[in-house]
């Protein structure tokens, strides 16, 4: 692929730099705020083998599926599956693959602006001690007054989507790589000294044994479909990412390592969340299975009841946002790459555009928690519900889909082969009916249930 594009040339300046951008795309609201949740609500253990199972089976070889493409196209993943497709004689509008992701991107971003301001918010009400030794009815109101107040959202996610902007617009080597040599090191940090913590609690074996004491009778059908959304959620697949992010992976890395890598780190990330929460709220007796409030109500409950909680409190929610950040940023790549590729312009001014869109719909997000919270838009979902269902289970799972047949089923086995090198025969089969089999019928499955919920 040699035609010329604005971002034909840039690379990431190692392969360790693309293996933490991609673990700080992975890694964001959906390991510390959602895999913990979700576990909870859906037996511990037996939720999270299923999980582990669905990241190796499907996750995985997806990952490796975009970040091939991305590096073969070398240009927005709009462009990139256009050129693939003509060069392999197939139909253009496999470009569709592109303008979803672009369109989910859009999405998820408006809606994860909203609550990683939540956690810059908690950053300073944790600090500033208010919940020591609080009853559960002062968090609650906190919480329940922040979701009541479209300013306070407002003015929480207006500076969240200004960070996030300042550093897209800066480009790669300016603006993404020097926050995630940053973030991403003081996040592993802060999570290991959280986990120090929740190790000394006395809650912590209580905590492991929830986590991975495995009970059959926990298992069901909608466990598997639970499990396989988070890991596309978790893994950040489906919508061009990896594939945009691939685009600037240097010729020699390795693919097939560097995802298991990045996997690895994800899954490592979201297994300790659970095993810093978790324990934390057996030991003050709270409710694991609490729902989306396990963050911003169960958490700052306990840290208010623990020693030095103010402080390990104000960390954790550090933490996130760190987390969301890196995920904000990659969320806008897949556009950013081709609006500056199509209108030949500077990333500063489609990054400011870009922003101000996701930033506006994300205006409905803020109103769906007050003055819009019984406006029902279409399927009985009000405005950030519709938004959510539409992009993760909609547009990632249909995504990844059409990602992995694309792959196996419409390019010649040479592009492919040259991408991740696999040399033998054997594990050339394995390949093929992992990508092209299991993981499109599996993501079938979780589809259709999106729409007919059978189970
Ligand atoms: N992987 C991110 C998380 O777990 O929070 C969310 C995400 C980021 C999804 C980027 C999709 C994406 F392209």
């Amino acid at each position: 692929m040699s035609e010329s594009s604005p971002n034909n040339d840039i690379r990431w300046s190692s392969r360790w730099l693309f293996v933490l951008a991609a673990a700080g795309s992975a890694v964001g609201l959906g390991n510390i705020w959602k895999f913990p949740y979700v576990a909870g609500e859906n037996g511990g253990g037996a939720f999270v083998l299923i999980y582990l199972v669905c990241v190796g089976l499907v996750g995985a070889p997806i990952m490796m599926a975009e970040i091939a493409l991305g590096r073969e196209g070398r240009s927005s993943p709009i462009t990139t599956m256009a050129k693939l497709a003509a060069s392999a004689g197939r139909n253009s509008q496999w470009s569709i693959i592109g303008w979803m992701g672009v369109i989910a991107g859009v999405m998820i971003l408006s809606f994860y602006g909203v609550i990683a301001g939540w956690a810059l918010k908690y950053i300073g009400v944790l600090a500033s001690g208010e919940f020591e030794n609080a009853g559960a009815s002062v968090v609650e109101s906190t919480f329940n007054g922040l979701l009541a107040s479209p300013v306070e959202m407002i003015f929480w996610q207006t500076i969240f989507m200004v960070g996030t902007i300042w550093i897209v617009a800066r480009g790669v080597s300016q603006g993404l790589e020097k926050a995630i040599r940053w973030f991403m090191p003081l996040l592993f940090v802060m999570l290991i000294v959280l986990l120090g913590y929740s190790l000394r609690s006395g809650g912590f074996e209580q905590g492991w044994q929830f986590m991975f004491d495995f009970k059959w009778e926990d298992v069901g059908p909608g466990t598997w479909i639970m499990a396989l959304g988070q890991a596309f959620f978790t893994l950040s697949l489906g919508m061009g990412t990896m594939m945009a992010y691939g685009s600037y992976v240097p010729s020699e890395a390795r693919i097939g390592s560097t995802v298991a890598t990045i996997v690895a780190l994800d899954t490592v990330v979201a297994i300790s969340a659970g095993l810093v929460i978790f324990p934390l709220v057996f030991v003050n007796n709270l409710d694991v299975a609490q729902g989306p409030g396990l963050m911003f109500v169960t958490m700052p409950l306990a840290f208010g009841q623990l020693p030095f909680g103010s402080i390990f409190g104000s960390v954790f929610f550090l933490l996130v946002s760190f987390a969301a950040i890196t995920s904000a940023i990659s969320l806008t790549e897949p556009a950013i790459s081709y609006l500056v590729e199509k209108y030949n312009s500077s990333r500063w001014r489609v990054a400011v555009g870009l922003g101000f869109l996701c930033w506006l719909l994300g205006l409905g997000t803020v109103f769906s928690f007050n003055i819009w919270a019984d406006l029902k838009l279409a399927f009985g979902l009000n405005f950030f519900d519709l938004v959510d269902q539409i992009s993760s289970n909609i547009l990632l799972p249909l995504g990844g889909l059409l990602i992995a047949i694309f792959i196996t089923w419409k390019l010649p086995r040479e592009t492919v082969a040259g991408q991740i090198e696999i040399e033998s025969e054997p594990i050339w089969s394995l390949w093929k009916v992992v990508t092209g089999v299991v993981a499109p019928v599996s993501v079938l499955v979780v589809f259709l249930n999106t729409f007919v919920p059978f189970f």
